[in-house]
């Protein structure tokens, strides 16, 4: 059966969310998490290693399932998707920041950023030059990750999440290979966009200053979200 909401307004909607990672001694990584996300709204996910960022993220990106509680995306329980739905809510909707980048090897930065405007059949050259100009990496676009340091690779990880303009960023830890500076430039780059484009962010973060640029603060301790105030 589905489980469709009574508020209209949320994008996205986490209702008592609970992941528990089976195995000889089972993990509960998330218990009963309800959250509201509106759309373009953009918030900060604290908390100490461990402590459930990272699922939330996963959950949140339909990669991975929780084990109770419902997932609505636009009233829609995202637990019923098809596979093919759910990719294509990927695809077009979400812009994800890995913590270890994830970019291609095989492939250059440029090319690495492009691939998933060029999945959408979107290509916005002028909105990939300015956001490379912006991050400082527009020089690099022709060298392959390897032939760059790790913060480059950040900012072209960040750059292939916003060039596509999807409904949501998430963001896990953005700014961890970066000095305070360039991570704090970065982090208003996002802003920046997400803003422009409406944009909803969801970014892991252990700096105070990048926290402070989200609207909302919200703060995980031992799978439990709390305000952070
Ligand atoms: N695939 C997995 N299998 C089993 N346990 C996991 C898995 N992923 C994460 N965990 C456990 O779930 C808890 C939360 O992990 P995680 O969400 O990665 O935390 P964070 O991102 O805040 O560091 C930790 O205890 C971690 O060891
Ligand atoms: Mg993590």
């Amino acid at each position: 059966m589905n489980y469709v909401s009574s508020t209209t307004q949320s994008f996205i909607k986490l209702d008592k969310i609970s992941k528990t990672y089976p195995g000889a001694v089972p993990v509960t990584a998330l218990k009963k998490i309800d959250l509201v996300i509106t759309a373009g709204e953009r918030l900060a996910l604290l908390g100490k290693s461990g402590s459930g960022k990272s699922t939330l993220l996963n959950l949140l990106a339909l990669i991975d399932k929780p084990s109770r509680g419902h997932l609505l995306i636009d009233n829609r329980d995202a637990t019923t998707f098809s596979e093919k739905e759910a990719t294509s809510y990927r695809r077009r909707d979400i812009g994800f920041i890995f913590q270890f980048f994830n970019l291609l090897p095989t492939l250059t930065l440029r090319e690495n950023i492009t691939l998933p405007m060029e999945l959408l059949a979107q290509k916005d050259d002028t909105l990939l030059k300015s956001l490379s100009r912006e991050a400082g990496i527009e020089n690099k676009l022709d060298r392959y990750p390897e032939e760059v340091s790790g913060g480059e690779q950040q900012r072209a990880a960040v750059i292939r999440a916003l060039v596509k303009k999807p409904r949501l960023i998430l963001a896990d830890e953005p700014t961890g290979n970066l000095d305070l500076d360039t991570g704090l430039h970065i982090v208003g780059l996002m802003n920046e966009i997400c803003k422009t484009f409406g944009t909803a962010l969801v970014m892991v973060t252990h700096s105070p200053d990048a926290a402070d640029t989200c609207g909302r603060r919200l703060r995980i301790v031992d799978g439990c979200l709390f305000p952070d105030d």
